[in-house]
């Protein structure tokens, strides 16, 4: 059971950018509700990270939750997972300084707890449409003022996904975005109520999921972190610390779910063991939140049911192999071999590598190849 409801088993999609939005405009595109429905056998479908201001925006070509044009788009995306029998909840994104003034309205710097740029690029579109790779630039410190607006964007995606029509909202606060970059010490220099202890760093999440409660009800919002997580050149002093502390008092608001990326991710997608210290972390985080756990990242069949098994998590979302298996849950009940996934269509482009994958059903041809 999650929130409201039954769910037939343990497989959940991961959130993944596929950056395929229609433009101008960021609005998910034509094959967006056909690419969802095919995975609607999922116990739930997180949608791709969606930005929820044009301030949120952090790559070319992803879709957005804060535009009416965009919300009509994702009410079709999500009359086509009901009606192929699907759950989605709505992933609510702000990039926070992981942007550059190329993608912020009237190109103004991005915006972060601290004024500290990251190393690495920020995925843009140049004068020929092309996509194309970018130097970050020092992002502009948020104004204590300013915080109450950060938090009315999220609560006015919130209303817009729940105009969309989706089942619920996924808080992203992983992967050295925004609210991870308020949460973990190496991107938080701040000496307001913001920043410093833990109370003070993770004060912006809190008052977002106490913000969006009465929108949503707590039981159809789940919060994503990434304990221990790189990505995006973040670090955090001391992460046992910090996300005990996160998953402790998440636990106190009968969320739907904490979804945690697996600290663990990078060994086991490499075919190894967990380390010791990643796995505890991960059973730190167990331990400490008291609903649904979805693990995510570098899981398969074995490893997932041994996760499950071990009640280090209680559902296990995989993205990879969910975006190359429309059907993944029955592969993985029945031991079906799995297609493999192609990391050149991952990002932009059309049908090819999204909605051309086939199922079981189509290799035996009981099933036309497509849904468009
Ligand atoms: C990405 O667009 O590459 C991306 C988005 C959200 C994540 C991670 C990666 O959480």
């Amino acid at each position: 059971r999650l929130g409201p409801f039954n769910l037939p088993h343990r497989v959940v999609m991961a959130p993944l950018t596929r950056s395929r939005a229609r433009q101008p405009g960021n609005v998910p595109g034509s094959l967006a509700a056909c690419y969802y429905a095919q995975r609607a056998s999922a116990a739930l479908i997180i949608s791709e990270a969606t930005q929820i201001s044009m301030q949120g925006q952090g790559y070319a070509w992803t879709p957005g939750i804060h535009s009416r044009e965009q919300v009509e788009a994702w009410l079709r995306v999500t009359e086509a997972v009901h009606q192929a029998g699907g759950l989605m909840f709505c992933q609510l994104w702000h990039v926070g300084r992981i942007s550059h003034p190329a993608l912020q309205p009237d190109n103004m710097l991005p915006v972060a707890p601290s004024a500290i740029i990251p190393a690495g690029k920020a995925f843009i579109e140049n004068e020929r449409g092309e996509g194309a790779l970018i130097p970050f630039v020092r992002p502009r410190a948020l104004d204590l003022d300013e915080m109450p607006y950060v938090v009315a964007q999220y609560v006015r995606a919130a209303k817009n996904a729940l105009a969309a029509n989706f089942d619920g909202v996924e808080i992203h606060a992983a992967n050295g975005y925004l609210l991870d970059q308020f949460i973990e010490s190496g991107t938080n220099r701040r000496t307001d109520a913001y920043g410093g202890p833990v109370e003070n760093r993770t004060r912006l999440l809190f008052e977002i999921v106490e913000a969006l409660t009465p929108v949503w009800g707590p039981d159809r919002i789940g919060v994503r972190i990434s304990p221990m997580g790189k990505m995006n050149d973040i670090h955090d002093d001391d992460p046992e610390a910090t996300f005990g502390h996160v998953a402790e008092r998440l636990s106190e608001y009968e969320l739907a779910y904490l979804h945690m990326v697996n600290p663990a991710v990078e060994q086991m997608q490499n075919g190894k063991d967990p380390d010791p210290r990643a796995l505890g972390m991960a059973k730190l985080v167990r331990k400490q939140f008291k609903g649904n756990l979805i693990v995510a990242g570098g899981f398969d069949a074995e490893s997932g049911a041994r996760w499950l098994r071990e009640g280090w998590g209680d559902l296990i979302a995989f993205g990879r192999k969910f975006l190359a298996n429309p059907d993944l849950p029955e592969r993985l009940r029945i031991g079906a071999p799995l297609n493999a996934d192609d990391p050149s269509s991952y990002y932009g482009g059309g049908e090819k590598g999204y909605t051309d994958y086939p199922s079981l059903a189509q290799d035996r041809g009981d099933q036309p190849k497509s849904c468009v």
